[in-house]
Protein backbone atom coordinates (compact mmCIF):
# COMPACT_ATOMS: atom_id res chain seq x y z
CA UNK A 1 0.00 0.00 0.00
CA UNK A 2 0.84 3.30 -0.15
CA UNK A 3 1.09 5.42 2.52
CA UNK A 4 1.70 8.61 3.12
CA UNK A 5 0.98 9.88 6.58
CA UNK A 6 3.81 11.70 8.65
CA UNK A 7 2.78 13.06 11.68
CA UNK A 8 4.38 17.03 11.88
CA UNK A 9 6.13 16.05 14.72
CA UNK A 10 7.92 14.02 12.32
CA UNK A 11 8.39 15.81 9.89
CA UNK A 12 9.76 18.87 11.77
CA UNK A 13 7.18 21.20 10.94
CA UNK A 14 5.87 23.65 12.96
CA UNK A 15 2.10 23.03 14.39
CA UNK A 16 1.87 26.21 16.14
CA UNK A 17 -1.60 27.50 16.11
CA UNK A 18 -2.99 24.02 14.65
CA UNK A 19 -6.45 23.68 15.33
CA UNK A 20 -7.07 19.73 14.51
CA UNK A 21 -10.15 19.02 12.42
CA UNK A 22 -12.32 15.98 14.29
CA UNK A 23 -14.98 13.98 12.92
CA UNK A 24 -17.20 12.69 15.14
CA UNK A 25 -19.73 9.71 14.91
CA UNK A 26 -22.15 10.02 17.84
CA UNK A 27 -25.54 7.58 18.16
CA UNK A 28 -28.45 9.20 18.16
CA UNK A 29 -30.13 7.17 21.49
CA UNK A 30 -26.75 8.18 23.67
CA UNK A 31 -23.80 10.28 22.53
CA UNK A 32 -25.59 12.42 20.07
CA UNK A 33 -27.94 13.51 23.20
CA UNK A 34 -25.67 13.84 25.39
CA UNK A 35 -23.38 16.20 23.29
CA UNK A 36 -26.87 18.08 23.25
CA UNK A 37 -27.24 17.89 26.87
CA UNK A 38 -23.87 19.61 27.18
CA UNK A 39 -24.52 22.98 25.05
CA UNK A 40 -27.93 22.94 27.13
CA UNK A 41 -25.76 22.96 30.56
CA UNK A 42 -23.49 25.11 28.12
CA UNK A 43 -20.38 23.09 29.09
CA UNK A 44 -17.16 24.81 27.42
CA UNK A 45 -15.28 22.31 25.16
CA UNK A 46 -13.20 22.88 22.13
CA UNK A 47 -14.55 24.18 18.66
CA UNK A 48 -12.83 21.28 17.26
CA UNK A 49 -15.59 18.60 16.16
CA UNK A 50 -18.19 18.50 13.87
CA UNK A 51 -20.31 15.93 14.89
CA UNK A 52 -22.37 13.92 12.43
CA UNK A 53 -25.50 11.78 14.22
CA UNK A 54 -25.71 8.01 13.55
CA UNK A 55 -28.82 6.23 14.40
CA UNK A 56 -26.33 3.31 16.23
CA UNK A 57 -22.43 2.82 16.63
CA UNK A 58 -23.14 0.02 14.51
CA UNK A 59 -23.85 1.81 11.52
CA UNK A 60 -20.89 2.91 11.35
CA UNK A 61 -19.02 1.56 8.42
CA UNK A 62 -15.02 1.95 8.69
CA UNK A 63 -15.06 3.78 5.27
CA UNK A 64 -16.85 6.22 6.34
CA UNK A 65 -13.90 6.93 8.80
CA UNK A 66 -11.54 6.67 5.97
CA UNK A 67 -13.22 8.97 3.68
CA UNK A 68 -13.26 11.04 6.62
CA UNK A 69 -9.59 11.34 6.89
CA UNK A 70 -8.37 11.91 3.86
CA UNK A 71 -10.93 14.14 3.42
CA UNK A 72 -9.12 16.60 5.79
CA UNK A 73 -9.83 15.41 9.17
CA UNK A 74 -7.21 14.80 11.55
CA UNK A 75 -8.87 12.40 13.59
CA UNK A 76 -12.33 10.70 14.09
CA UNK A 77 -14.40 10.48 17.37
CA UNK A 78 -16.75 7.88 17.66
CA UNK A 79 -19.15 7.97 20.09
CA UNK A 80 -21.95 4.91 21.85
CA UNK A 81 -24.12 3.64 24.11
CA UNK A 82 -22.59 1.53 26.62
CA UNK A 83 -22.18 -2.27 26.25
CA UNK A 84 -25.63 -3.54 27.32
CA UNK A 85 -27.29 -0.52 26.70
CA UNK A 86 -27.24 -0.59 23.09
CA UNK A 87 -31.19 0.03 21.61
CA UNK A 88 -30.36 -2.23 18.46
CA UNK A 89 -29.25 -5.03 20.80
CA UNK A 90 -25.48 -5.27 19.80
CA UNK A 91 -24.92 -2.73 17.14
CA UNK A 92 -22.02 -1.06 19.86
CA UNK A 93 -20.35 -4.75 19.47
CA UNK A 94 -20.34 -4.94 15.86
CA UNK A 95 -18.90 -0.87 16.32
CA UNK A 96 -16.10 -2.33 18.73
CA UNK A 97 -15.22 -5.12 16.46
CA UNK A 98 -14.86 -2.74 13.65
CA UNK A 99 -12.98 -0.03 15.69
CA UNK A 100 -10.44 -2.57 16.66
CA UNK A 101 -9.84 -3.65 12.89
CA UNK A 102 -9.54 -0.50 12.22
CA UNK A 103 -7.05 0.64 14.60
CA UNK A 104 -4.86 -2.38 12.81
CA UNK A 105 -5.40 -1.04 9.78
CA UNK A 106 -4.79 2.42 10.05
CA UNK A 107 -1.52 1.62 11.74
CA UNK A 108 -0.39 -0.64 8.59
CA UNK A 109 -1.06 2.39 6.81
CA UNK A 110 1.57 4.60 8.75
CA UNK A 111 -1.51 6.23 10.36
CA UNK A 112 -1.26 7.04 13.90
CA UNK A 113 -3.94 4.60 15.69
CA UNK A 114 -4.66 7.36 18.53
CA UNK A 115 -6.37 9.31 15.30
CA UNK A 116 -9.56 7.24 15.57
CA UNK A 117 -11.01 6.82 19.06
CA UNK A 118 -14.53 5.14 20.32
CA UNK A 119 -15.31 6.02 23.64
CA UNK A 120 -19.22 4.95 25.29
CA UNK A 121 -21.47 8.18 26.87
CA UNK A 122 -24.46 7.73 27.94
CA UNK A 123 -27.40 10.31 27.08
CA UNK A 124 -26.81 11.74 30.78
CA UNK A 125 -23.15 12.43 30.36
CA UNK A 126 -22.38 15.77 28.70
CA UNK A 127 -19.70 16.18 30.34
CA UNK A 128 -18.23 13.08 29.03
CA UNK A 129 -18.44 14.76 25.59
CA UNK A 130 -16.55 17.71 26.79
CA UNK A 131 -13.73 15.36 28.16
CA UNK A 132 -13.62 13.18 24.86
CA UNK A 133 -13.76 16.15 22.94
CA UNK A 134 -11.14 18.13 24.65
CA UNK A 135 -8.99 15.21 25.27
CA UNK A 136 -8.79 14.00 21.71
CA UNK A 137 -8.11 18.02 20.40
CA UNK A 138 -5.22 17.96 22.80
CA UNK A 139 -3.88 14.60 21.98
CA UNK A 140 -4.49 15.44 17.67
CA UNK A 141 -2.26 18.86 18.21
CA UNK A 142 0.29 17.13 19.76
CA UNK A 143 0.43 14.38 16.50
CA UNK A 144 -0.02 17.18 14.73
CA UNK A 145 -1.63 17.54 11.44
CA UNK A 146 -2.31 14.29 9.31
CA UNK A 147 -0.06 15.12 6.43
CA UNK A 148 -2.16 12.29 3.89
CA UNK A 149 -1.55 11.86 0.41
CA UNK A 150 -3.90 9.26 -0.23
CA UNK A 151 -5.63 6.60 1.45
CA UNK A 152 -7.24 3.61 -0.80
CA UNK A 153 -10.49 3.31 -0.24
CA UNK A 154 -12.62 -0.25 -0.31
CA UNK A 155 -14.42 -0.85 -3.21
CA UNK A 156 -18.04 0.39 -2.87
CA UNK A 157 -19.40 -2.96 -2.64
CA UNK A 158 -16.44 -3.80 -0.09
CA UNK A 159 -16.96 -3.69 3.66
CA UNK A 160 -14.01 -4.33 5.98
CA UNK A 161 -15.42 -7.50 8.06
CA UNK A 162 -14.06 -8.26 11.32
CA UNK A 163 -13.30 -12.02 9.86
CA UNK A 164 -9.69 -12.98 10.38
CA UNK A 165 -8.20 -15.47 8.61
CA UNK A 166 -4.59 -16.79 9.66
CA UNK A 167 -4.77 -13.96 12.00
CA UNK A 168 -5.26 -11.16 9.62
CA UNK A 169 -8.06 -8.88 8.67
CA UNK A 170 -9.43 -9.25 5.22
CA UNK A 171 -12.19 -7.89 3.28
CA UNK A 172 -15.11 -9.53 2.59
CA UNK A 173 -18.03 -8.66 0.31
CA UNK A 174 -20.80 -7.07 1.66
CA UNK A 175 -24.03 -9.53 1.71
S1 LIG B 1 -28.12 2.47 19.75
FE1 LIG B 1 -26.42 3.54 20.60
S2 LIG B 1 -24.77 2.26 20.08
FE2 LIG B 1 -26.45 1.18 19.29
Amino acid sequence: MSETSHSAAELGASTEGFQPRIVAFFCNWCTYTASDLAGVSRLQYAPNARIIRVMCSGRLDPQFVLVALRQGADGVLIGGCHPGDCHYQEGNYKCLRRYELLRRLLGQMGIEPQRVRLEWISASEGDRVREAINEMTEQLRRLGPLRLASIPTPHRHEVLSPVKRAGRPVLAKAE
